[in-house]
């Protein structure tokens, strides 16, 4: 059998031979009733395997977790009132671009990447400003495998009565998110990451309470109306052409996931990042961040000294395994490491085996 390449990036993931299959079920026109029942079986699923099928709805959207992610920032906000974005990374900074293309009214809490948020910041933020309606956060900040307190920001932000958007794309289904307890009104995800499907699609999760808020605000674009999505999705329909097959891989993914449950793929993906975060103090190699600041699906570590990125990535690569850049400012001085997707021990163990080599090999 020949030897895979095993991803080490945040996504797209390694997925199952089952997901890949589903690629293959066969050519459709989304007009027809089989698409019909192919959104409604995603749909069902996305809101069962999370266990909130009571209370949220979704909205799905061909496109990257961006695509997603720009349908609900720019969906979300009355036009009288304001956005507040907590930025501790490049997902962050992101939303906050989103909200400012669209011309949206915002205020920005920002820290230093793979800093946590000030609470007491966010909490004044909301006392002192009643214009703003929602507050947007990165659950998993995947600049620097930062997990932001969520359940915090949760309780700070209904406690002012206010909207919580949350950009859950790295953390879906991989950290824990506490959806009766947190009740987040607005979660961004998306099929290639910790779901474990291929991309091209992603989606948005809505508290139903919170749709007649959304549907009161005026569409600010044609392609990412989120109320308009729903609505259609509703009736069986879809508002464009959806990428069709890696639908079907989401289908099958979800079904996985069901299988292994979300609490069962959190405790894989944690174990694993521990058995990793061992072996890289084995090898002296310095974190970014305290561990336990870390999501369970990333770590970020400094380069030794005298340690390339584009060398180390190269090498790792011949030897079967892609390894992630560090973004923007910490693009010379960290690497990273994801171990999310369908991952087998002995792959870990033996990536730790080559990150040894490859470093031996620089030191020399
Ligand atoms: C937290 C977070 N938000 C947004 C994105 C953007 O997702 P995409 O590249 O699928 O558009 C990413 C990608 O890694 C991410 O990790």
């Amino acid at each position: 059998m020949q030897k895979r390449v095993v991803l080490l990036n945040p996504g797209p993931v390694n997925v199952t031979k089952r997901v890949e299959s589903a690629l293959l079920r066969g050519d459709l026109c989304h007009r027809e009733k089989e698409c019909t029942d192919l959104i409604a079986s995603i749909r069902e699923k996305l809101v069962k395997v999370f266990d909130i099928e009571k209370n949220y709805t979704s909205a799905l959207v061909s496109g990257s977790g961006t695509a997603a992610l720009e349908m609900a920032v720019s969906a979300s906000v009355s036009s009288d009132r304001k956005a507040l974005v907590i930025n501790n990374g490049i997902y962050g900074e992101r939303i906050a671009k989103i909200a400012q293309c669209y011309g949206l009214e915002t205020k920005v809490l920002e820290y230093t990447w793979g800093d946590l948020p000030q609470l007491d910041e966010i909490d004044n933020a909301l006392k002192n400003d009643p214009k703003i309606e929602v507050v947007m956060v990165v659950h998993h900040e995947t600049t620097t495998g930062l997990l932001n307190p969520l359940g915090a920001i949760a309780e700070i932000v209904h406690r002012h009565e206010r909207v919580l958007l949350v950009d859950c794309i790295s953390s879906l289904g991989g950290d824990e998110l506490d959806f009766s307890l947190w009740q987040p009104e607005i979660c961004v995800g998306t099929a290639n990451k910790c779901v474990q499907g291929f991309p091209g699609v992603s989606f948005v999760l809505m508290k139903k309470d919170d749709l007649p808020r959304i549907e009161k605000i005026s569409p600010r674009s044609l392609y990412f109306d989120l109320p308009a999505h729903v609505k259609a999705q509703d009736k069986g329909n879809t508002l464009f052409t959806p990428a069709i097959q890696v639908h079907y891989a989401l289908d099958e993914a979800l079904e996985e996931l069901k299988d292994e449950t979300v609490a069962g793929r959190v405790r894989r993906y944690g174990k694993a990042a521990n058995f990793l975060r061992q072996g890289f103090q084995s090898l002296n190699l310095e974190f970014l961040l305290p561990l336990e600041n870390y999501s369970n699906t990333l770590t970020s570590l400094k380069l030794p000294n005298g340690v390339t990125y584009t060398k180390l990535h190269d090498d790792l690569k011949e030897r079967g395994f892609v390894i992630y850049a560090g973004q923007g400012n910490l693009s010379k001085t960290i690497f990273r490491i994801a171990n999310i997707g369908d991952i087998r021990q002995e792959e870990f163990q033996e990536l730790l085996t080559e990150l040894g080599n490859c470093l031996s090999i620089q030191a020399k």
